[in-house]
């Protein structure tokens, strides 16, 4: 029997990871962490403190900013020091800058600490990101890798978007996101790759019901086997 099951997916923006990943947690009662959040949440920090230009300053914010998620209705909720900030993560200015600030090997080592102690507790875990198959669990059970099309990405963020009221045009979301993914796959520490044993799934032309079904059939062999 298995003891403690954990599923990792990466992939760009607007691949699906955080659709599936839900879907999925909430199918096997597993937790689900969503990491971007996090990234997002160091940034809002820095970006309110004032120091962008200062990354030993980002590094003291990433390693005391007690940071906390909560999943609920649908949504990560993140709380630093107790303080909400969910709100506060998504918006354009984090989006410009969120994949500077991830480059900082720092803050990548403070973070990466913090995932793995939310992940402890629990005996399953759905974690999505882009280098949680690498580096956060280069052991996980399940590595998932997804991807699609720039123009189906771009389109699909516009929406999400929308549903929130938030009105940002599909070319600037489309760069932006190009932008990210640019620093995210080539930045020195833990980029953006596919990990050699992930199992890739190109969400471009397939329903979200389609995704979820397939990353549960992996994990049932995977299960099976054990
Ligand atoms: O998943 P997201 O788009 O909310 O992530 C925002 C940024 O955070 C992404 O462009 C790169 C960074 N990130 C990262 O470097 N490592 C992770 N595990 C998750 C996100």
């Amino acid at each position: 029997m298995l003891k403690r099951l954990i599923v990792a997916i990466d992939g760009p923006a607007g691949s699906g990871k955080s659709t599936s990943a839900k879907l999925i947690a909430k199918k096997l009662g597993f937790l689900y962490i969503d990491t971007g959040a996090m990234y997002r949440a160091i940034t809002y920090l820095a970006i309110e403190n004032n120091v962008l230009q200062n990354n030993d300053a980002i590094i003291q914010l990433a390693k005391n900013a007690g940071l906390d998620l909560e999943f609920n209705n649908g949504e990560t909720h993140v709380y630093t020091n107790g303080k909400e900030i969910t709100d506060k993560i998504r918006t354009r200015e984090v989006n410009s800058k969120v994949s500077d600030i991830s480059k900082i090997e720092g803050v990548r080592k403070a973070l990466v600490d913090r995932q793995r102690e939310l992940a402890e507790k629990n005996n399953g875990i759905v974690m999505e990101g882009r280098d949680i198959g690498t580096v956060v669990f280069p052991n996980a059970d399940v590595k998932i890798f997804l991807t699609a099309s720039i123009d189906e990405r771009a389109s699909r963020r516009t929406k999400e978007y929308e549903e929130k009221g938030v009105h940002i045009s599909l070319e600037e979301i489309k760069s932006n996101i190009e932008q990210r993914d640019k620093i995210d796959s080539t930045r020195d520490v833990s980029p953006l790759v596919k990990a050699l044993d992930a199992i890739e799934v190109d969400t471009s032309n397939i329903s979200i019901q389609e995704q979820v079904d397939i990353i549960l059939r992996v994990i049932q062999q995977k299960v099976n086997k054990k």
